[in-house]
């Protein structure tokens, strides 16, 4: 008959059918009874989840092994591990570290504004691409959830595909991209609110195989709503990029944006003028049609500073189609690339 080493030796090579680890490491074997004239083994053991189909399984794998090792009779009871048991050995879903996890080597970095339609989708694809083009593993993350528009600026016109559970990017110029825009048919609005929006934004983060990445930016919609005071509680060590023109009201209203990043200790990168100056083509003339000042205001009243100015033109027509993406001898183009390299140094010097 059985000695309870016997049943030990028997049964703590076996895993746990949730936490795919063996019951010698869990300590799910909790109590042996052996009677000896009934020849009868009970077992009491602790597993990662009780009641399921995964249980009943293990039940009978267990009443064999106990009876090929010389049991008549084997009585089973389950119950459930302790909490930071299955805390440690917890699967992650993913096979890699979330990017949201601590140890995450990516960077964050929000592009963000007071108003609507001062460029942020723009300097966020831009950007992006520009730090591609410098060598760094970049993902975009439309946050934009109603008003997405990357895909369409970048000229995207895949899908993206599933491995497995997960969601692939479609990657362009480099850049791997993730947008609402994707799963929406035929340019249909999204009429979502509140907790979904949440929702799609952390799927935009876990489920997403985004790989390794050395920064993830994320386009914010205008202004101070929902989604931006996600973000900011999403990830906390997120930096900031405000995009304002230089009209000086465009400055005053960015400020709240820049505002609210201070009050959740988002550390501002900079400030960013989009479509600061008009430069004539045929006198090489500066004017400033959108007026000036607006961003040196802004980078004053946020303590901060101007890391980029971009004149108001359009990309050249050339080169793949994608029509918000400025080419690389582009002067907006070269523009992006300086702004990249002084991010570079921000985070890597
Ligand atoms: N420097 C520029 N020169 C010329 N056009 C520009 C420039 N920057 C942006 N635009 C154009 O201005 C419009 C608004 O830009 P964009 O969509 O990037 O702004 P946004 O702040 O993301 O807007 P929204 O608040 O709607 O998301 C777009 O049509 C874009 O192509
Ligand atoms: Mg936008």
């Amino acid at each position: 008959m059985l000695t309870r080493e016997e049943v030990i030796a028997l049964l703590n090579p076996i895993k746990d059918p949730f936490l795919h680890k063996t019951f010698e490491e869990t300590g799910g074997i909790e109590e042996i009874t052996i009677k000896e004239e009934k020849k009868h083994v009970s077992v009491k053991v602790a597993i990662g989840k009780t009641n399921t189909a995964e249980q009943m399984q293990l039940q009978q794998e267990l009443v064999n092994i106990l009876k090929k090792g010389g049991a008549v009779t084997v009585g089973l009871r389950f119950t459930q591990l302790p909490d930071e048991v299955i805390a440690k050995y917890q699967p992650t879903t993913e096979d890699q570290p979330s990017l949201l996890s601590d140890d995450t080597n990516t960077k964050f970095i929000a592009i963000a504004s007071g108003k609507g339609g001062v460029g942020k989708s723009t300097v966020t694809v831009n950007l992006a691409i520009a730090l591609a083009r410098l060598g760094k593993k970049v993902g975009i993350i439309d946050a934009d959830i109603y008003g997405f528009s990357v895909p369409d600026m970048m000229g995207v016109e895949q899908r993206p595909t599933l491995k497995g559970n997960r969601i692939v990017p479609v990657e362009r110029f480099g850049v791997k991209v993730m947008s609402m825009g994707f799963f929406v048919e035929d340019n249909s609005p999204v009429i979502w609110r509140g907790p979904r929006l949440g929702k799609m934004l952390t799927s935009f983060f876990k489920e997403v195989e985004w790989g390794e990445l050395d920064y993830l930016l994320l386009d914010l919609p205008p202004g101070t709503g929902d989604v931006a005071l996600d973000v900011h509680n999403m990830i906390p060590s997120s930096k900031e990029i405000i995009v304002t023109t230089p009209h000086p009201t465009a400055a005053f209203v960015a400020a709240r944006a820049g505002q609210m990043a201070v009050h959740t200790k988002h550390e501002i990168l900079g400030i960013i003028e989009n479509m600061a100056y008009f430069e004539s083509k045929v006198t090489g003339e500066k004017e400033y049609v959108f007026g000036k000042g607006g961003g040196d205001k802004l980078a004053d009243s946020l303590q901060t500073k101007v890391i980029g100015r971009l004149s108001l033109q359009q990309p050249y027509e050339e080169g793949e189609f994608a029509p918000s993406v400025y080419q690389e001898d582009h002067p907006n183009g070269q523009e992006y690339k300086r702004i990249a390299a002084q991010v570079i140094e921000k985070f890597e010097s």
